[in-house]
This record gives structure tokens, sequence and C-alpha cells, in this order.
């Protein structure tokens, strides 16, 4: 296992994408993240096409990127994005560490990242909707401070879900 010391956290800001190469390493990330074979061609085009749809024209306004980078290598990312219509409610949607990588603090990391970025916005609330069987995702989120909301009546919906099968979680930022 590699140690979360060696692993730099980075904001993606505007007009500082970067390279091809870039966007390939956070494709890679997020086709092995989801369980399909580097050599699904139709699976990596479209991937590699949200990602350079994602960052074309990308200003941080609407959601902001992080990557955490060993030795200049991208080894995980996390987004936070603006709810749409509701500028003051963000969601947590999209965190991905590589599997070597994992256990390290770097999903944590990550995860304090966009919320320290978004306690610098007027941002009211975070959300996340997790998976209730994906354990190293929740406890990540509740170590950063968001709790399950039991009660759907808090939810964003008004419902936990159809199936059954995520959490809504929430933190109020301090101030808002
Ligand atoms: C979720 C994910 C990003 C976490 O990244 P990570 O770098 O391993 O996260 P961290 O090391 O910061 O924290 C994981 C925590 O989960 C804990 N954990 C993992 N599996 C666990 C289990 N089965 N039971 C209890 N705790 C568990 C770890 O011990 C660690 O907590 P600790 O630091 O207090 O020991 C990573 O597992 C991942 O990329 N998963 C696939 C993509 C995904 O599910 N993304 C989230 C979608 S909502």
């Amino acid at each position: 296992m590699h140690r979360a010391a060696e692993v730099v956290i980075r904001e993606i800001v505007g007009g500082s994408v970067g390279t091809g190469e870039f966007l390939k390493q956070l494709a890679e990330i997020s086709m092995k993240g989801n369980e399909y074979s580097l050599s699904d061609k139709a699976r990596w085009e479209a991937t590699m096409s949200h990602f350079q749809q994602e960052f074309s024209g990308f200003d941080g306004e609407r959601s902001v990127f992080f990557v955490a980078e060993r030795e200049e290598k991208v080894v995980g990312f996390a987004r936070a994005s603006v709810h749409p219509g509701r500028p003051r409610q963000w969601w947590l949607n999209g965190l991905e560490v590589l599997q070597e990588h994992r256990g390290a603090g770097v999903g944590t990391r990550l995860t304090r990242a966009r919320i320290k970025a978004l306690s610098k916005r007027k941002v009211g609330s975070i959300w996340a909707h997790i998976r209730k069987s994906n354990i190293p995702s929740l406890v990540v989120a509740h170590k950063v401070g968001l709790r399950i909301l039991t009660d759907e009546a808090e939810t964003i919906t008004g419902k936990h879900d159809d199936s059954g099968r995520f959490w809504f979680l929430r933190m109020e930022l301090p101030g808002a």
C-alpha cells in the first residue's frame, strides 16, 4: 500500500485542465472503478467523450474538480456540482480512487478538499447519494461530516429512492 503522504491533492481550475493524457488518466480510473475492461473500445470512447465534454469550457463555476496525484500520475479524482436551479445546494457526485491506492486516506482527503472549496462559496448544504452497500464511501462521507437522512421528508426529493438501495446524506455548512 502507498502512503497517503506521497499523494498530492490538486484542484483543477478553469483553463488548467491540461493535456489529453490527463483526460486519459481520468478515463482509466473511471473505467476501472466501474469494473469495465480497458479493452472495451466503445465504453472507452464514451468515457473519454464524457470527460472531454465535462472539461470543455470548464470554469469551476458550477462544479469543482480535484485530483489526487502521485509522482504526477492521477490516482484518484473527485467532483462536486451545483444542484440544477438551487445554487446553494451542491452534490458530491464523483469520487474514485485507484484500487491499489485505496484505504490510505486519499478518498477522505479528496472529499475534505471539496468541502473546503465549497465552504469558501455561498453554499448552504452539501449532499451525497450513496449506495447502502458502499461501506468505504459511507465511511468517508461520515468522517467528513455528512449524515445519513433517515427521515424522507428531509431528503431533496422527499423520498430516499425508488429502489431503497441508496442513502441520501447531507451536511449544512457553518454560517449557511
Ligand atoms: C469510496 C472510495 C473513493 C474510498 O477511497 P479511499 O481512498 O479508500 O478512502 P479512505 O482511505 O480515505 O477511507 C476509506 C475508509 O473506509 C474504511 N472501510 C473500507 N472498507 C470498510 C469496511 N468493509 N468496513 C468498515 N470500514 C471500511 C477504511 O478503513 C477507511 O476508513 P479509515 O481511514 O477510518 O480506516 C474508494 O473505495 C473507491 O474509489 N471506490 C469505488 C468508487 C466509489 O464507490 N465511489 C463512491 C461513489 S458514491
